[in-house]
């Protein structure tokens, strides 16, 4: 298959790495990481160990034809702006697919692409950009796709198999809609208060004070996710968030990461927009906004 990776990152060159044993995949993304790819190929060390020629570009429009599958790994509150540089190459049959983390991607794609082409994605792959060119799979992750419409149709079946056929574990989801909520109010959780605290995620069970705020920003985050009309409840998330944070108790969060280096966090996408919708039904929002707010005044350029 003719693919594309958008935003070519940590997350978006793992995957486009992997794909590229058996499809012809073009990485886009930032200058020194591609031109790295171009003169040395792409390495992947850690769970994975890979070392592969790849095409890759820096800009969207040096694609030559419209991919069959455009993945888009770009952070969350860049999604809008790589969506609307792609909108060119982007064809009536090209499938575009988000593995990004956040409550928004879909709606900032479908400003942009038919709804019907979009396919939602999540992965908890712990992987970092160490330099570039070299890519490092921390933690082995599950990873699941599916139709907006929660469908099994035949082309997610497809797609599915062109991962798993690549060495990527991917499963059909049976309800991704909620898998996204799922997945942002466990990093609702880790994110902030690692990033906060500037700890690694495993801190975060060694202390009942901080056991206790999880429980209250989950309760927070579950009551408004029922709203939208989830039937989750908080213990499952609890237990969930808990589960996370013991299978990833080495790790920093890429918030965490985010901060150390300067860079923007996706604290708007994951504690704000769930504070954004809570105040649509009325809800308690007072965690996840003071979270969202704390973590704004650690980066220069919200302040
Ligand atoms: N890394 C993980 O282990 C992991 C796991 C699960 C989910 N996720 C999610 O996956 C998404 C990506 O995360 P990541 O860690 O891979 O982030 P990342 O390493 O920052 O990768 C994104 C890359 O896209 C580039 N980019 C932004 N806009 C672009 C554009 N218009 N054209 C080309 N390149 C562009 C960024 O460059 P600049 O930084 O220079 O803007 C960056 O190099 C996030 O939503 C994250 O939460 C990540």
């Amino acid at each position: 298959m003719n693919i594309a990776v958008l935003g070519a990152g940590a997350i978006g060159s793992f995957f486009g790495g992997m794909l590229s044993k058996k499809n012809n995949v073009t990485l886009i993304g930032r200058k020194e990481h591609i031109q790295k790819i171009k003169n040395h190929g792409l390495q992947i060390n850690g769970k994975t160990r890979l070392k592969r020629k790849i095409n890759a570009v820096e800009h969207v429009y040096e694609l030559n034809q419209s991919p069959e599958l455009l993945i888009i790994t770009v952070k969350s509150f860049d999604t809008f702006e790589a969506i609307t540089q792609a909108r060119e190459i982007i064809g009536k049959k090209t499938v575009v697919l988000s593995f990004q983390n956040g409550l928004n991607n879909i709606d900032q794609i479908k400003k942009v692409i038919a709804q019907n082409q979009i396919i939602a994605g999540i992965t908890t792959h712990g992987v970092q950009l160490v330099k570039p060119g070299l890519i490092h799979h921390k933690g082995i992750g599950l990873t699941v796709i599916g139709e907006l419409s929660e469908e099994k149709t035949k082309r997610i079946h497809h797609l599915a198999s062109l991962f798993n056929d690549a060495g990527i574990t991917v499963s059909i989801s049976d309800h991704i809609n909620e898998d996204i909520w799922k997945k942002a109010i466990v990093n609702a959780n880790i994110n902030p208060l690692t990033a906060i605290l500037n700890c690694e995620n495993g801190y975060l069970a060694k202390n009942p004070i901080l056991t206790t705020m999880i429980h209250k920003i989950t309760k927070e985050s579950t009551e408004i996710a029922k709203k939208k009309g989830f039937s989750f409840n908080t213990e499952e998330m609890i237990e969930q968030t808990m589960q996370v944070i013991g299978q990833t108790k080495q790790n920093n969060s890429s918030m965490l990461q985010s901060i150390r280096q300067g860079k923007s966090t996706e604290i708007n996408e994951i504690n704000g927009a769930i504070a954004k919708i809570g105040r649509v039904y009325g809800c308690d929002v007072e965690l996840n906004d003071l979270l969202t707010k704390m973590i704004k005044t650690m980066h220069p350029t919200y302040l």
